[in-house]
């Protein structure tokens, strides 16, 4: 019953999802078959699937796979381990909003909602990359942080989704790629998209980034998001408020690029959203595809939040597949406007 889907990194057959396992890339690209919700669970975790958009859309398939095999009343409980899988990112909650809404129509309804959930998402990319093109010229020196580019949703993605239109259009960029610590999914994964797209880059560590706007080598500043709320605050990879700090102070103009989805109006500030805390190991050392290595003392204490808050005040305009929000545009709150 369930049409084949394809995304650069989804593969979505009847009864089974294959996803392009992110730990691996860029060394392996290697795909791998996901045919449970502990599966899904294990990969997510593991940021193998990774990305709010996609991390919502994966969650949706599992889901109607599993629908389609189990009775109705174990469906709920099986939603309600996907959804606390990771907590910050919204779109997860979105999908599995949306899947609950029809459990009353059975599993080929269901089926039919996560295909749907699929599609929206890949013209939410589009209508949000195009908007996020038309801010970009010849020229430009764009810096990013973490990958938001097609690994992570069902099209072009958001941030990067923007600067492959805009190559497109035949814009030439410039694209500094923060490494993003500590899981490294500027170095690994937005380099690898980046050279995919025949957009000219160069790697820094996140450190950097300060003295390279001090330097005027920062015309722009684009990234995405995990969870954006009433407010405008919003949540992103951990590095990215350190990023829009030199950004304010350097007047860089710093875009936030994301799906209506990303948007949480039950969230009124940045102090409401979840913000999810990982394994210290993460930050003692390194692993990968590469092995595995450790360089601090095998028990130093850590804190390692996966994402942080970045305050409206510091954000230039929000980009959005509805629409480019000013300040006073998310201050009366057009960005929620027919939202739920
Ligand atoms: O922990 P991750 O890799 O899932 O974090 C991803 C990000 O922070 C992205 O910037 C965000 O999901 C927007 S990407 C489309």
């Amino acid at each position: 019953f369930m049409v084949t889907l394809q995304s650069r990194s989804l593969r979505v057959y009847a009864y089974a999802l294959e996803y392009l396992d992110q730990t691996r890339l860029p060394q392996a690209e290697e795909w791998v078959r996901c045919d449970s919700p502990e599966a899904w669970q294990h990969a997510v975790k593991h940021l193998a699937i990774r990305g709010a958009p996609l991390i919502g859309l994966s969650a949706a398939f599992v889901l109607a796979q599993y629908a389609a095999r189990h009775p109705e009343p174990e469906w709920q409980a099986v939603s309600d381990r996907l959804r606390a899988t990771r907590p910050t990112a919204v779109n997860l909650m979105y999908c599995l909003d949306a899947m609950e809404a029809c459990f009353t129509q059975g599993a080929d309804a269901l089926a039919e909602r996560a295909k749907a959930l699929f599609e929206e998402d890949r013209a939410l990319c589009q209508r949000m990359a195009e908007r996020g093109a038309d801010l970009l010229a010849s020229g430009d020196r764009v810096l990013t942080h973490c990958n938001t580019g097609a690994l992570a949703t069902a099209g072009v993605g958001t941030a990067i989704g923007a600067l492959a239109i805009a190559k497109q259009r035949g814009i030439d960029l410039h694209v500094y790629v923060d490494e993003t610590r500590p899981l490294l999914q500027g170095g690994r994964l937005t380099a690898w998209e980046m050279a995919d797209l025949g957009i000219p880059y160069q790697l820094i560590t996140d450190s950097m980034a300060a003295s390279l706007m001090a330097a005027g080598k920062v015309d722009k500043v684009m990234v995405g998001a995990d969870r954006i709320c009433a407010n405008g605050d919003f949540a992103n990879k951990v590095g990215t408020y350190m990023l829009a700090v030199a950004a304010h102070y350097h007047q860089v103009p710093f875009y936030v690029v994301a799906p209506y989805t990303t948007v949480d109006p039950a969230c009124a500030t940045g102090a409401a959203i979840p913000i999810e805390q990982r394994d210290g190991a993460e930050v003692r050392g390194a692993a990968g595809a590469f092995g595995e290595v450790v360089w601090a003392p095998s028990d130093a204490p850590v804190w390692n939040p996966a994402f942080d808050v970045t305050p409206a005040s510091l954000v230039t305009a929000w980009v959005l597949d509805t629409g480019v929000f000013d300040s006073a545009a998310i201050a009366r709150g057009e960005h929620l406007r027919g939202w739920r």
